[in-house]
């Protein structure tokens, strides 16, 4: 595998800091925002994992958003339920790019979240992915998409991740109990 280098949004090479801030409205919102940690990890992307109430602990989510640029990060991945607010009010204070991730909601399944992510007015975009663990997942290989367009090793594993995605689904059995 190719050594390759992440530099952060101040241009610095060797980005030791974390990239990708991974934020979520919860620490019960963990196990579907652990899928996106994982896929960053597996890619050895440097990330940051932070609660970030927006309802709870706006002036802190404030913060997190204004000082998001100058701190180095290139992408935010925001998970959130319900009327899930946190991904559109970071988009609104940063310029650094947001992938919502809808979490599953207890009474209206992520729908709600997924709504309220995905329906912002023009001009303040949230780049928004499926509810639960597959838009986590999807999340992270997407900032990884992202950042692999100005980074070649970062490519490299990226085409063997699909590679080996490849094989695998040809190496799927139709199960015998099953007749078309
Ligand atoms: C949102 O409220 C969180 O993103 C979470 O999905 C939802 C419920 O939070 P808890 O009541 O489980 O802490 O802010």
């Amino acid at each position: 595998m190719a050594e390759f280098q992440l530099t952060d949004a101040t241009g610095n090479p060797g980005a030791a800091n974390p990239i990708i801030g991974i934020i979520m409205g919860s620490s019960s919102d963990w196990d579907i925002m652990k899928n996106a940690v994982a896929v960053l990890e597996e890619f050895g992307v440097p990330h940051e994992m932070r609660v970030v109430s927006a309802h709870r602990m706006p002036l802190d989510m404030v913060d997190y958003g204004a000082k998001a640029a100058g701190r180095g990060l290139r992408a935010i991945i925001a998970g959130a339920g319900g009327a899930a607010h946190l991904p559109g009010m970071m988009a609104a204070l940063t310029p650094v790019p947001v992938f919502g991730v809808p979490v599953p909601s207890r009474y209206l399944r992520g729908e709600d979240s997924l709504l309220s992510i995905v329906q912002m007015p023009k001009g303040v975009p949230v780049a928004t992915f499926a509810i639960g663990e597959a838009g986590a997942t999807n999340a992270a290989l997407h900032v990884i998409a992202c950042l692999a367009m100005t980074n070649a090793g970062l490519l490299e594993k990226l085409e063997s991740y699909r590679a080996r995605q490849t094989e695998a689904a040809r190496a799927m059995v139709v199960p015998p109990h099953v007749t078309l």
